[in-house]
């Protein structure tokens, strides 16, 4: 993010705080102001199933509520939105999967390397209440809890000018991973350097040098830039880690049960509209970063990168054993759903 822009977000962050302290979050037509953050430009599906909640939600219930959605990280970076809407100050935001980990131990599940055993897995089990629900129940009396799941696809290197063929490849590099122990823990088995910084530094860290590579699914290429720095993607498949869509509990709960019902509806089709323009823009956006950025896909064999991180799984379960029935529940999915898609997870 450029500095001006960060000065921008950071005061609307803090102005944001200042009226829901004084409690002040109507639009002044009477409305009340419902704030969502999320840290995607706006040609981003995340985006674009957000503005689909507005419509669905003023279009059932505009005359009382005024949907507003900050991309951009307008509203700060994803730590900064998850502790605004765990305060009240605003209503809900999009955070990473990644990121939820540091606030509760639960969210340690899916970020796991190599948990799910295709696309159609990871949907099925993200789509599967049982394994979701109790998860995004958990933070309750830390004030938020996740509303639904956005599909992120799956992450893979890139990097500047080094091309990814094997974890050997990776020893040396100084690589930006996600704020998540198991991601800093992931990159030191596989053997590089982790560099952990929020999404918005990522790119001027790139451009600066200050770190050879990232890890990320397509859009970042394009809709963040990243492709016009790195000219290499490889396809290792390490992690597929939701975005999750979290509300305030005190906003949730003093909804009446029928405005209850509305929201629910716009939280599934958040879901739905997501999933279905990410396909296609990740398609999009292969395509633009090969043409018109000069990246280069590769397509490693994912065996080696597997072999390094799969232990991982057991080391997860031995330290919070109560994960162990969601993990067995995921690994149905993964029976029922084997095949592995090489071409980065998109297909539905
Ligand atoms: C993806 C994901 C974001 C996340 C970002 C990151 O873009 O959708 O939620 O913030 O990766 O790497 O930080």
């Amino acid at each position: 993010m450029k500095g001006v822009y960060r000065v921008l977000s950071l005061s609307l962050g803090a102005v944001l705080v200042a009226s829901a302290l004084t409690g002040c979050q109507g639009a002044g037509d009477g409305r009340r102001i419902v704030r969502i953050g999320h840290n995607q430009a706006t040609d981003h599906p995340t985006h674009v199933a957000l503005l689909e909640f507005e419509s669905y939600v003023e279009s059932k219930l505009g005359d009382r509520y005024n949907v507003e959605v900050y991309p951009s990280e307008l509203l700060g970076s994803q730590t900064d939105m998850v502790q605004l809407t765990q305060t009240g100050a605003i209503d809900f935001c999009v955070a990473s999967n990644s990121i939820l980990e540091t606030f509760s131990d639960n969210y340690t599940l899916f970020n796991m390397p190599y948990l799910f055993a295709s696309a159609e897995a990871y949907h099925a089990s993200m789509d599967d209440e049982n394994i979701t629900g109790p998860i995004f129940d958990s933070t309750k009396k830390a004030g938020f809890e996740a509303v639904t799941w956005i599909d992120a696809g799956t992450r893979n290197f890139y990097t500047v000018s080094t091309p990814i063929q094997s974890p050997a490849d990776l020893k040396g590099l100084k690589i930006r991973v996600q704020q998540s122990p198991t991601n800093v823990e992931m990159m030191r088995l596989l053997g590089g350097s982790a560099t952990p910084m929020g999404f918005g530094e990522v790119y001027t860290a790139l451009q600066s040098k200050i770190i050879d590579g990232a890890e990320n699914n397509e859009m970042a290429l394009t809709s963040n830039g990243h492709g016009d720095v790195c000219k290499y993607y490889s396809y290792d498949m390490h992690q597929m880690i939701p975005d999750i869509l979290i509300g305030n509990c005190a906003f949730l709960d003093g909804l009446s049960p029928e405005d209850r019902a509305v929201f629910e509806e716009g939280f599934r089709i958040v879901n739905q509209v997501e999933r279905q323009e990410w396909t296609k823009a990740v398609e999009a956006a292969k395509n633009k970063a090969e043409k018109e950025q000069g990246v280069q896909f590769l397509y490693p064999d994912t065996a080696p990168f597997q072999e390094i991180c799969i232990p991982m799984h057991q080391t997860v379960l031995g330290q919070y054993p109560d994960l162990k029935p969601f993990y067995d529940a995921i690994q149905v999915h993964n029976k029922n759903f084997a095949s592995g898609d090489k071409e980065g997870g998109a297909g539905e």
